[in-house]
């Protein structure tokens, strides 16, 4: 039986849970996999963290030397995150000829052409698929399972955090802030929950999954990027009346030539549209491949034991697997040149604002539009005998210049006092 040494940086939630699998799963693995995992050593600097998973004092390291060094290790799992210290971590390791598993989507999407570089050098293996969505096998589908396909779309809401603070205040009708607060309180959101609530997070994986599904590099910078905290509760109820669910949604689209645009930001999407239904912490990727059709993959983006399957199902990939499989394209830092990336992208609109309820008011709103080529699929005035009013406008489809200008224009217009909110409608 063929014996696998595993090293783990890091024995944090992902880690720890990684640990556990990868021990309670021994036996299971040498018989269906024939392959004989075993952790070789860990590299903690708590080292009662270690001791209390039952491993034994002379397997925990406290420096990456002595990880590398010990020929015993085959495969070196990361799962520290941050860029510092994972990136000399990871590169120590592959300069070292010892293949790489990590969960470190903003290492792996910043530095990815570095770290193949150097996997290339030594013909060491990289993977990543914990990177995104966790515990769903979202990358091992896009490169091992429709590989057969021009993909032309994927949308997917890749945030656990931000998905439960959402679907939170729209079952309760919450505001922002207080559901937020009890996130923090329960271990949904971290006391600084930026990196998930205003989009990196889900920009970093979009990068990562847009550059897989359309074999070219999209680097973070050309994803578009928008948060949720700007997200009022009544726009959530608005949008329920309408028959909408919003979400934080991370879209790629790729024309089949050279177009690609990449996005996250809040959208509206029909309730019964698949990724309506994705709910709390739960993730889901909606994919559109030109043979296949549509597929969609759905469960948990984070977690010890699901981002742990993820882990353990590349380092058992990576053993059984003579030869590296790395990227299908030319992993450059920047975008390959003549790749477009799409700025002014099309979608429908919701649009709130606050009028003066008098004769003349919504004509010159429509005059706007017409003059930007916006036609108008829904309109609801809110609220009764009252000097000023909400109104909300749904556009067919447009662009986001058109919609930037126009609303600019009606923001300015004598018997409107602001325009509240301006939501994408996807899907
Ligand atoms: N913080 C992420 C989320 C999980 O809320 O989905 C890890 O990427």
């Amino acid at each position: 039986m063929k014996p696998v040494g595993v090293a783990i940086l890091g024995l944090g939630v992902v880690g720890s849970g990684t640990y556990k699998i990868l021990r309670d799963h021994k036996e299971f693995y040498r018989r269906t996999q024939g392959i004989d995992l075993t952790v070789e050593c860990v590299l903690e600097i708590n080292k009662q963290k270690a001791l209390d998973l039952g491993i034994e004092e002379g397997r925990i390291y406290d420096n990456i030397a002595e990880v590398v060094s010990n020929p015993a290790v085959d495969i070196v799992v990361e799962v520290i995150g941050g860029v510092e210290p994972a990136k000399s971590f990871v590169l120590a390791a592959l300069h070292s000829g010892k293949t790489v598993v990590t969960s470190n989507k903003e290492l792996f999407c910043k530095y990815w052409h570095e770290l193949e570089t150097a996997a290339r050098r030594t013909n060491a293996g990289l993977y990543f698929e914990a990177s995104c969505v966790g515990g769903v096998p979202i990358i091992r589908t896009l490169v091992d399972g429709m590989q057969a396909n021009v993909i032309h779309s994927l949308t997917g809401i890749i945030n656990g955090t931000t998905n439960y603070i959402l679907t939170r205040m729209t079952r309760e009708g919450s505001g922002y802030q207080e559901v937020l607060k009890d996130a923090q309180a329960l271990g949904y959101a971290e006391a600084n929950p930026s990196a998930d609530v205003d989009g990196y997070d889900a920009a970093y994986k979009l990068s990562i999954l847009a550059s897989l599904a359309f074999h070219t590099k999209v680097p973070l910078e050309k994803v578009y990027r928008e948060g949720i905290a700007q997200i009022s509760g009544q726009d959530i109820a608005y949008g329920d009346e309408l028959g909408y669910v919003l979400k934080l949604l991370a879209i790629g689209k790729f024309d089949g030539n050279r177009s690609i645009e990449a996005r996250v930001h809040p959208a509206f999407v029909r309730k019964d549209h698949p990724l309506a239904a994705v709910n709390d912490s739960f993730n889901a990727v909606y994919l559109q491949g030109d043979s296949v059709g549509d597929i969609m993959l759905y469960g948990r983006g984070a977690g010890a034991l699901p981002t742990g399957s993820a882990i353990v199902s590349d380092v058992i990939y990576a053993a059984t697997h003579g030869e590296a499989k790395y990227a299908s394209f030319k992993n450059t830092e920047k975008a390959e040149v003549g790749v477009k990336f799409v700025t002014d992208f099309r979608s429908r609109y919701y649009i709130r604002f606050t009028a003066k309820d008098r004769a003349g008011v919504l004509a010159k709103v429509a005059g706007i539009l017409g003059k930007y080529s916006i036609s108008i699929a829904e309109l609801v005035q809110k609220g009764e005998d009252a000097e000023s009013v909400p109104v909300i406008l749904i556009t067919h489809e447009t662009t986001e210049l058109s919609v930037r200008s126009a609303v600019g224009k009606i923001a300015a217009l004598d018997g409107v006092e602001s325009v509240d909110s301006v939501i994408r409608v996807e899907g």
